[in-house]
């Protein structure tokens, strides 16, 4: 099947009661039981529900995979991971990822003796330094958030099996439009679904996605026995959402480039960071991996002050000033305050996220608005 019929398609059958074409919203707590164990295969709805049920088998067929889990956000996607680990097991992530993601590795899971070495993944090579008898898990993200660094998937794949350590990719930023970690040899990948999957700004919502069946049991064992698992309709969204991912990445995509070429030709803006420029420093790895370039952006402007940032980030009428990505409105954010204020100052720098850099999350209005509402912040 092609990646359109599979994203309308993916995992809904018409309600076996009714005929209805889209999956119902079963909002239920509990199943009645013909006798004790006699049932339908739905006991209770923190293990399992109908709706969800659907979303779970969707999510596996777009990212290529055999299992999905749906979780009640992101972060909580990213938690099941970690809990599959024992004190004393170490991490390898990227130094360069998602704030939220760096704080609850160091803030939460090093209390419980979880060891989490942050490395540059721009060369996959640089994380056997860090690989030890004790190391079980490499983490990254591709593209990066904020400054859209790239991972060579393919390569860390082949360090990963090499020493029998389970190797999870964030693909947020791409969405599985653009990329499938899986299918580049990665065990798991991971999605904040309130993002590109969702794509309406409307629900909060995480996933993992896998092939292995023993992996699957571990994770679904850690999934209904912490409980974050998410509401049925909101499940129902995300249904709803994918079936028209592919159309919306296409036009994220197209607005994405436009805006990209438009600010780095403007003699205010400093650098822009965006992966489908051909100078980019791991273009060519984003070329070989990814369909397309997304709509997600940084920049900085060549006034590198604090203050002129915070202008133009309070300037904008069609971007909307706030946390988040992926919906099909646009919206402008400042990292450093914002979705990354949680990373200390000083490894923020570290890794070139500045206190001036402004990152976009390109939507799918009409381009031309989006370029001159751009033109009137920066001035
Ligand atoms: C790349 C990335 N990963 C994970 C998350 C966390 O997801 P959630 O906010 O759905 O918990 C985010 C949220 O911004 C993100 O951008």
């Amino acid at each position: 099947m092609k990646i359109g019929t599979k994203f309308i398609h993916a995992g809904v059958e018409p309600d076996p009661t009714t005929g209805a074409i889209m999956t119902p919203i079963y909002q239920t707590s509990t199943y009645v039981q013909e006798a004790p164990a006699q049932h339908k295969g739905y006991e209770y709805a923190r293990s399992q529900n109908p709706t969800r049920t659907a979303l779970e088998a969707a999510l596996a067929a777009i990212e290529n995979g055999r299992y999905g889990l749906a979780f009640s956000s992101g972060v909580a996607a990213t938690d099941a991971v970690i809990k599959l680990l024992q004190p004393g097991d170490e991490v390898i992530a990227a130094s360069d990822m998602y704030g939220g993601t760096y704080r609850l590795f160091s803030k939460v899971f090093e209390k419980f003796g979880i060891r989490f070495h942050y490395v540059n993944m721009q060369n996959a090579e640089n994380v056997r330094p860090y690989i030890n008898s004790n190391t079980k898990l490499v983490w990254t993200e591709t593209p990066t958030n904020p400054l859209m660094n790239i991972t060579d998937i393919a390569a860390l794949a082949a360090i990963t099996r090499q020493h029998k350590l389970l190797l999870c990719v964030d693909n947020t930023f791409a969405s599985p439009y653009l990329q499938n970690p899986l299918d580049l040899g990665a065990d798991i990948v991971m999605h904040s679904v309130t993002k590109y999957l969702g794509g309406h700004s409307d629900v909060i919502q995480g996933c993992l996605v896998m092939n292995d069946k023993d992996l699957r049991e571990q994770l679904y064992f850690i999934q209904k026995s912490c409980g974050a698992v998410p509401g049925p309709m909101d499940c129902f969204l995300v249904l709803r959402g994918i079936k028209t991912l592919h159309v919306r990445m296409q036009r994220h995509c197209e607005n994405g480039r436009k805006v990209a070429e438009w600010l780095r030709k403007h003699p205010k803006v400093g650098k822009v960071y965006w992966c489908g420029f051909e100078d980019h420093p791991n273009h060519d790895i984003a070329k070989k991996q990814m369909r397309d370039f997304g709509g997600m952006m940084s920049f900085t402007l060549k006034d590198d002050s604090v203050e002129e940032a915070k202008r133009v980030l309070s300037a904008t009428r069609v971007f909307a000033l706030a946390e988040s990505l992926g919906g099909v409105e646009s919206l402008i954010n400042h990292p450093a305050s914002m979705t990354h204020a949680s990373i200390p100052r000083e490894e923020r720098i570290k890794n070139g996220l500045t206190d001036s850099l402004i990152r976009l999350s390109v939507g799918i209005e009409d381009v031309e608005d989006l370029i001159e509402d751009l033109k009137q912040a920066i001035g």
